[in-house]
């Protein structure tokens, strides 16, 4: 097949976007395929149009290519894509749609609420500890956790460093204590199937980006050594907002799991509808897990895109 690479793009995550790319890429060439890598900006459809490949493997993160932008394009253009559809992107993109698509189906999430950043200087939006969050970027770009002893030590302030510097918006979130964990779902909205939980586990502070691409720093156990119980509502629960939200290709949902409260301590923070593939990604540890190799998780998402 011809497959035209998507990857790059204006987001926070061009780098990882770059880095999930060029290991696609790879991958591609190692199956056998004929691949182009288009380095997404606004001139993607001429270029898309000059490759004119049979399939586009979509490795972008975050605006646009993780929000329906680029999956409406590539709609008009007429070319088949890897991972999720238009309405689909739209909605999990922005964490607080995805709440309000999921919460009414019984799935679990932190009752949080979108801020205004101006109105944080005047006093907290919740009891704290909260976590402070844009409701679209991914990585854990902009992310903050507020405590008793402020943010990371600093009070939230005009002159202090932290999001609400750099989002008109941002959602507040009960910070929920306990563990970090992970689900992948593979196949399409019918049949998406969870394939492990992964616990990430770090030394201090939080899964923020330096601790998702600093090789080292965080210690990924899959599958995470939790009760039964709690795992297989993890790998339930990633697999019905796969079904909810339409995800197509793959998706990982990602948790909070407060272990003093058993299965109702388990709460899903997000679903990533463009889920990492650099080397040090979840999803292609977990696909490793069940047997299935880089190159054929690369594969599974292409014949996916092409059913
Ligand atoms: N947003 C990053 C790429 C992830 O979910 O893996
Ligand atoms: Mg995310």
């Amino acid at each position: 097949l011809h497959v035209a690479v998507l990857m790059g793009g204006w987001s926070a995550e061009r780098e990882v976007s770059l880095t999930s790319g060029r290991g696609v890429a790879a991958a591609l060439d190692t199956l056998g395929h004929r691949v182009v890598a288009i380095d997404m900006d606004r001139d993607v459809a001429a270029k898309l149009a000059l490759a004119a490949p049979d399939v586009v493997f979509n490795a972008l993160h975050g605006t646009p290519g993780e929000d329906g932008s680029v999956q409406g394009l590539l709609d008009i253009i007429g070319l088949p894509y890897t991972h999720s559809g238009l309405a689909t992107s739209v909605i999990a993109i922005d964490k607080e749609l995805t709440k309000q698509a999921l919460v009414p189906h019984g799935i679990r999430m932190p009752a949080g609420k979108v801020v205004a950043s101006e109105s944080l200087y005047a006093g907290d939006p919740l009891p704290r500890p909260y976590v402070l969050k844009p409701v679209n970027e991914g990585s854990s770009v902009g992310v903050a956790i507020v405590t008793d002893g402020g943010n990371m030590g600093n009070p939230i302030g005009r002159d202090s460093e932290g999001p609400w510097k750099h989002f008109e918006q941002l959602l507040a979130e009960p910070f929920i204590r306990g563990k970090e964990l992970t689900v992948a779902v593979i196949g399409g909205p019918e049949d998406g199937q969870a394939l492990a939980v992964t616990e990430l586990k770090i030394d201090s502070g939080f899964y923020d980006y330096d601790h998702k691409y600093t090789d080292g720093i965080t210690t990924h156990v899959c599958p995470a050594d939790i009760p039964e119980d709690v795992a297989a509502a993890a790998m339930r629960m990633s697999e019905a907002a796969h079904r909810l939200l339409g995800c197509k290709g793959c998706s990982r949902s990602d948790f909070r799991w407060d272990d003093e409260r058993g299965v109702d301590g388990l709460y899903l923070l997000e679903v990533n509808t463009q889920p990492g593939m650099t080397p040090l990604s979840l999803v292609p540890e977990q696909a490793k897990y069940i047997g299935m190799s880089y190159e054929a998780l690369v594969q599974r998402l292409i014949d996916e895109a092409l059913k």
